[in-house]
Order: C-alpha cells, then sequence, then structure tokens
C-alpha cells in the first residue's frame, strides 16, 4: 500500500509490453482509479473529489462520467498507456439498476466494464482476512462485510462517514463545508476536532457494534478515508469490544483491489 501512495503522488510511465489492470472506485467523496500490475503492485493513481454519488446511488450520471474520463485522460497522460477497460466498484446491497449505473458510468467514460464488485470484496483482495469483520468509513456511508473462511457472509452499509464529521466540523466553527473538510484531514488538527467529532464516530462505532454482533468476529480491520481520523479505530474498538486495527493507507485499498478483477490491459 506504500506503493499505492507513492502511486497517487506522481504517477510514472508504464512500461509499454508490461501487462496491467485498472480499478475504479465511485465514492460518495472520492473518485479513484488505480493502475497496478498483473501481481496488484499500483504504479500510477489519480483522484479527484467528486458530488456525484450519494448513499451509493450515482445521482449526477454525466458528472461522474466526465469526473472518470478525466481521470482516465489524466493517467493516460502520466503513464503513456491506454486505459480502456477496467473493473469497477459498487456498494454492499445495491440493486441491480444502480449496479448497472456504475457500469455505464465507466463505459461512458471510455472504458470497458469487464467486472462490477462489491467494495469490500474488492477491498478483501488486498486485506486477505479470511475470519473477521471489514469495515468500510468512507464519506457517506459506513459499511460492514463479515468473512468466514475468506467468504462475505453478511454486508451492510449505513449513512453516516466522513461527510457528517466535516458537517459536524463546519457547525462547530460557523465554517463553510469545504473549509471544515480542509480543517479535518490536517493529521496535525485532528487530536483537537475530536472531541466535536467524537460523537458522530461513536454514531459509526455503533454501526459496527450492531452489525459484528451476532457473528463471531475477532478482529475488525478498518479501511476507507475516514478510518484514518486520529482516534476513530480506538472508539470502534471501546464501543465494540473487539480488537480493531486499520489498514495503511486505508483511503487505497478497495480502489487497489477492485483492479485485481479488471482484464489485463496490453498493448
Ligand atoms: N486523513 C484523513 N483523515 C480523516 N478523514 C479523511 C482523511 N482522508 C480522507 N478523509 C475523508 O474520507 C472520506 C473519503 O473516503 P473514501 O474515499 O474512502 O470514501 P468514498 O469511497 O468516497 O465514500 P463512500 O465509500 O461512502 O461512498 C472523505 O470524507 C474525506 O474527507
Ligand atoms: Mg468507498
Amino acid at each position: 500500500m506504500k506503493a499505492a501512495a507513492k502511486a497517487l503522488k506522481s504517477p510514472q510511465p508504464i512500461p509499454a509490453d508490461l501487462p496491467i489492470k485498472l480499478g475504479v472506485d465511485l465514492g460518495t467523496a472520492f473518485t479513484v482509479l488505480v493502475v497496478t500490475d498483473e501481481a496488484g503492485t499500483p504504479l500510477a493513481a489519480a483522484h479527484t473529489f467528486a458530488d456525484v454519488v450519494r448513499d451509493g446511488v450515482v445521482w449526477d450520471f454525466a458528472g461522474a462520467q466526465q469526473v472518470v474520463r478525466n481521470l482516465r485522460l489524466q493517467l493516460e497522460e502520466a503513464t503513456g498507456r491506454e486505459l480502456t477497460r477496467g473493473a469497477v466498484t459498487i456498494p454492499p446491497g445495491v440493486n441491480a439498476a444502480d449496479h448497472r449505473a456504475h457500469r455505464y458510468v465507466i463505459e461512458g467514460a471510455g472504458i470497458d466494464c469487464t467486472a462490477v464488485i462489491d467494495e469490500t470484496t474488492a477491498a478483501n483482495a488486498v486485506l486477505g482476512i479470511r475470519n473477521g469483520a471489514v469495515v468500510d468509513i468512507g464519506g457517506g456511508t459506513t459499511g460492514v462485510a463479515i468473512l468466514r473462511d475468506g467468504e462475505v457472509i453478511a454486508n451492510i452499509d449505513e449513512p453516516t462517514g466522513g461527510t457528517h464529521l466535516s458537517l459536524v466540523i463546519a457547525g462547530a466553527f460557523g465554517i463553510p463545508f469545504e473549509e471544515a473538510e480542509k480543517r479535518k484531514v490536517k493529521p496535525r488538527l485532528q487530536r483537537e476536532l475530536l472531541p466535536v467529532v467524537r460523537p458522530t464516530l461513536e454514531k459509526v462505532a455503533t454501526i459496527v457494534r450492531d452489525a459484528v454482533r451476532d457473528h463471531d468476529v475477532d478482529h475488525i480491520t478498518m479501511v476507507g478515508g475516514t478510518a484514518a481520523f486520529f482516534g476513530a479505530a480506538d472508539i470502534v474498538a471501546d464501543v465494540t469490544g473487539r480488537r480493531t486495527t486499520l489498514a495503511p493507507h486505508p483511503m487505497l485499498v478497495t480502489p487497489v483491489g477492485v483492479a485485481s478483477w479488471a482484464e489485463n490491459l496490453t498493448r
């Protein structure tokens, strides 16, 4: 995942003869494109903040297409490779129509969609958890997947995520949402923001507690951008009573994982 963070910062040209895979993660807050090699090592990534998906549903179809197209062109430029085939994520539990919407978004952006994978299954391609729970705290929602022998046996997705934290910060300090969003992601400010957002993180932790309650879960792994907030893993551990750890580079786990379902792009 360190490679993914580096790839996101400065995507490099990729040799023309190297088979590569493209993954697209359409999120509430961020849309992320990741290029990996055949083994799943991230080589290049691009992301942007875009309000095109709400609660897992594409509500701005044209906007979403444009965002994915721009990211594709940006990555093609940086890597020198054509990115015309790939796999896309969907939130767990979306219906068939919304499922198709995600596929059509990337196809409208010039990417032939060869697989549609739910977000947790995608994340677990990187995490490789056999038994336990994966919690994805994104921008709009908190998803929880229970894994037994490597299979997802239960999956929930409930509203409450990073956007709610930003709204609370905006309200508490009387600042615009965008300003709150900027302050929130600065690690050095998070310690002092924690008391303000603690009730919202506790609400997230309650969603997790209810989701794991009836399952034999010893260990929770957290992914998604909001999982990185200072103290979030401790709050989830306290409320659920289960050992909880944060995956490295939590925002990139799902986008890197979905690429593993894509078909190879060769020149
Ligand atoms: N370092 C950080 N600390 C806290 N929050 C962060 C950090 N980095 C990103 N975020 C927040 O994480 C959220 C985005 O995470 P992510 O990309 O996992 O969500 P998403 O996939 O767009 O949303 P969803 O999964 O709900 O559809 C945003 O609310 C963003 O402000
Ligand atoms: Mg997400």
